[in-house]
């Protein structure tokens, strides 16, 4: 039986020079998708799979991922003194991690995905770990990563969530060869980190979610550099393929981009759609913005 999956990795360490500067004094992971910061949408999502124990690997100036998962006590005060303040003070206590659930450690230099994840190497310790890149934004019930934590139920060792892409964007991703496909699983015969189009094994991309298994941390340990001159994740995913059961899945729910500007936009406007609370308003709100 395969074993349970109760930690997570979130590599949170990337600059965001693509939202300067919005970015200047404040992570990309606390840009605010509606009302929540897309941190809290990964730590969410993880929940939702039964996963209780994150490691963000940070960097410079991102104190601010830490306080948000703390209670913040003259906050809570405040709105627990106003009276009509309840369904605020539930929010915001939401938004916290169990004490001692969650470890913060810095990736000192920018050596790419891989090394970050290897930075998390003694608090995961030898079990099969999920990783979120919490710049996609998956919407879905169940959440993307439990629907990987079922399969790898089902399958035992690694898998990770791909999407259709089309063939000209290969270079953004990395990309996975697969055997057949039976109901959205394949058993992978190979990834490949940002292929050229013309080079790609397919056109299913990796789109930042997986169960790893901890014999990865064995191929990171290494340091070897791939595609851009980083030490890459898909490299060492790669050198699992063939020693242990490795599945590519098909995610289907929503996807945003927010690594991009269009994406994030994207994803503003399709969680505001999808959310009960706000969904006629914003529905009419597109509609006058688009008639003016
Ligand atoms: C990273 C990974 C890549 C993956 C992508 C998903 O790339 O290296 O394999 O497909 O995330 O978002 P990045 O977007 O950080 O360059």
């Amino acid at each position: 039986m395969a074993q349970r999956v109760r930690k997570a990795v979130l590599p949170v360490a990337g600059l965001g020079t693509r939202f300067l500067p919005a970015t200047k004094a404040m992570p990309k992971e606390m840009l605010t998708v509606v009302d929540r910061p897309l941190i809290q949408y990964a730590v969410e999502e993880c929940l939702a799979a039964g996963i209780e124990e994150f490691v963000f690997v940070t960097g410079r100036n991102k104190g601010a991922l830490e306080d948000h998962f703390d209670h913040a006590y003259e906050l809570e005060m405040t709105l627990a003194n106003r009276g009509n303040k309840q369904a605020e003070l539930k929010q915001t206590e939401q938004a916290t991690i169990r004490p001692g659930n969650a470890i913060f450690t810095r990736q000192q230099k920018p050596l790419g995905l891989g090394h970050a994840v290897w930075c998390a190497r003694h608090w995961i310790g030898r079990e099969p770990f999920a990783v979120l890149l919490p710049d996609e934004l998956m919407v879905s019930t169940p959440s993307c990563t439990a629907q990987l934590v079922a399969a790898h139920e089902k399958t035992g060792g690694n898998v990770v969530a791909v999407i259709d892409v089309p063939r000209a964007q290969t270079g953004s991703y990395g990309i996975v060869a697969v055997k057949a496909e039976k109901a959205g699983l394949a058993e992978m015969t190979g990834i490949v980190e940002k292929p050229r189009p013309e080079e790609a094994p397919s056109t299913l991309a990796w789109i930042g979610r997986s169960i790893v298994m901890p014999e990865v941390f064995d191929h990171l340990d290494k340091h070897e550099k791939g595609a851009g001159g980083e030490i890459q994740l898909t490299d060492a995913m790669a050198k699992l393929i063939g020693h242990q059961p490795f599945h590519a899945l098909r995610y289907t729910g929503g996807r945003y981009d927010c690594g991009n500007r269009l994406g994030f936009l994207e994803a503003n406007i399709a969680v505001a759609l999808g959310r009960a609370d706000s969904a006629a308003e914003t529905r009419a709100l597109l509609g006058r913005l688009l008639k003016g």
